[in-house]
């Protein structure tokens, strides 16, 4: 018999940045929570997808109940950002990302899904759907995964 798989969850949340305007030193401070988070995660079996839009950053993350919460916990309380808040929280029947921590960043190559998902003033106004951060995240994953030619596997 299959054992039976312990309760699955997503947990959506945005926040406000506390990175550096210096465009090298903020690349140094992503690539910091990069390498931190990867490993967490990996260890939890997590998966996530981190959104960046300005000085606003939106995640998807995925997990186990407990292991979301730990990890969420951790991440409130990072002085890296601020005003942390949840958009929502809730069991999942599946996992809809593929990587233990993924950023998605405005750029020429994602512009087009950026300015499609129009999540910047909702993030302004503290009021973000859960469904467009969540929505965005899938199309980032999906068109990286495209490029690199493994779309295949995700029909
Ligand atoms: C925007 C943002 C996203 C983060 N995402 C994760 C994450 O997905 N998983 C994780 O373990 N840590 C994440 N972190 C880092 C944690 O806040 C924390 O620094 C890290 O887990 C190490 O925790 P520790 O120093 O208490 O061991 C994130 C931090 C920021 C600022």
């Amino acid at each position: 018999m299959r054992a039976k798989r312990t309760s699955l969850v997503h947990l959506i949340y945005f926040s406000r940045l506390n990175l550096s305007s210096d465009p090298q030193l903020r690349v140094n401070q992503l690539g910091d929570i990069t390498r931190q988070a990867q490993k967490k995660n990996e260890f939890s079996v997590i998966t996530s997808f981190l959104i960046i839009e300005q000085n606003f950053a939106a995640q998807v993350i995925e997990g186990e109940r407990m292991s979301i919460h730990e990890t969420f916990n951790r991440i409130a309380e990072d002085q890296r950002h601020r005003d942390v808040q949840i958009c929502e929280w809730r069991e999942i029947t599946k996992r809809e990302f593929v990587h233990s921590f993924k950023t998605g960043l405005r750029s020429t190559a994602t512009e087009t899904l950026f300015n499609k998902a129009n999540l910047l003033p909702t993030l302004q106004r503290g009021t973000p759907k859960a469904s467009t951060i969540h929505a965005l995240a899938v199309s980032l994953q999906s068109d990286a995964m495209s490029k690199q030619g493994i779309d295949h596997l995700f029909i």
